[in-house]
């Protein structure tokens, strides 16, 4: 049971990777970049679209906004769940600690670029940021409470989310960058604009290579997997529509 629907759950986020790339492939054909293939065109996602971009739009700041304002407190929920993890691992299991430790480190330099990019846009937090707090927290150390497979199917569930997550807010970002350059010659917002969508990407990678990770180390034999990952994938649904909005 547990194999197929973790199967699936990574079929889906690199099937929606599939339809961003195929995106970006024709934004950067159409632009004259030469592209291989996919995974290429991934990895330039930025630095294949050209260089003079315009300044925003209003809504596209808008969209911005709210980009940076989910996104850090999704990675503020990150940290602390692994924080959490580790926490209980560093006791019950410390062979699995410095896994955990090497992922939170991770979840640590997204959480700190989404604080930076935050305070330099001068966006307000989530409302919820101390519940955010105070549930990742107590998620990390609950699951890590209930064995090494049940904080690994936390991860498989947290990072299928965010990994879905990124890959829409990446298809939106290409789109922006695509309309904002027809309409403008000042480049300056636009460039912030690349290196964020770079940023999301990168984010967007490790995300999924935690989830590789949580998959290689038993998170299918958790019991009960499918009530565990559901539950925490809703929560976590739940907490992006909440954090975009306040
Ligand atoms: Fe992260
Ligand atoms: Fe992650």
């Amino acid at each position: 049971m547990g194999i197929p629907t973790i199967r699936s759950s990574r079929a889906r986020v690199r099937a929606s990777s599939l339809s961003t790339l195929r995106l970006i492939q024709r934004n950067s054909t159409a632009s004259g970049s030469h592209v291989n293939n996919g995974v290429s065109s991934n990895r330039n996602i930025a630095s294949d679209l050209p260089e003079k971009l315009p300044p925003l739009s209003p809504d596209a700041r808008k969209f911005l906004s709210r980009l940076i304002r989910v996104d850090q407190a999704g990675e503020l929920g990150a940290d602390l769940i692994y924080a959490g993890q580790h926490f209980v691992f560093k006791r019950s299991i410390p062979s699995i600690a410095p896994l955990i430790k090497h992922m939170w480190d991770q979840e640590i330099h997204h959480h700190k670029t989404f604080d930076d990019l935050q305070n330099k846009h001068r966006i307000r937090p989530s409302l919820f940021s101390p519940v955010w707090k105070v549930a990742a927290l107590g998620l990390g150390a609950g699951t890590a409470m209930m064995g090494k497979e049940a904080a690994m199917a936390c991860t498989v569930a947290v990072e299928t989310v965010i990994g879905e997550h990124y890959n829409n807010q990446l298809r939106v970002l290409v789109q922006i960058l695509e309309n904002e350059m027809r309409t403008s010659k000042n480049g300056q917002d636009s460039e912030e604009l690349r290196a964020l969508a770079n940023t999301v990407r990168q984010f967007r990678d490790d995300e999924l290579e935690h989830l590789d990770t949580a998959v290689e180390n038993d998170a299918e034999k958790a019991r009960p997997y499918m009530l565990l990952t559901e539950t925490i994938k809703n929560g976590c649904r739940a907490a992006v529509w909440l954090a975009e909005r306040f």
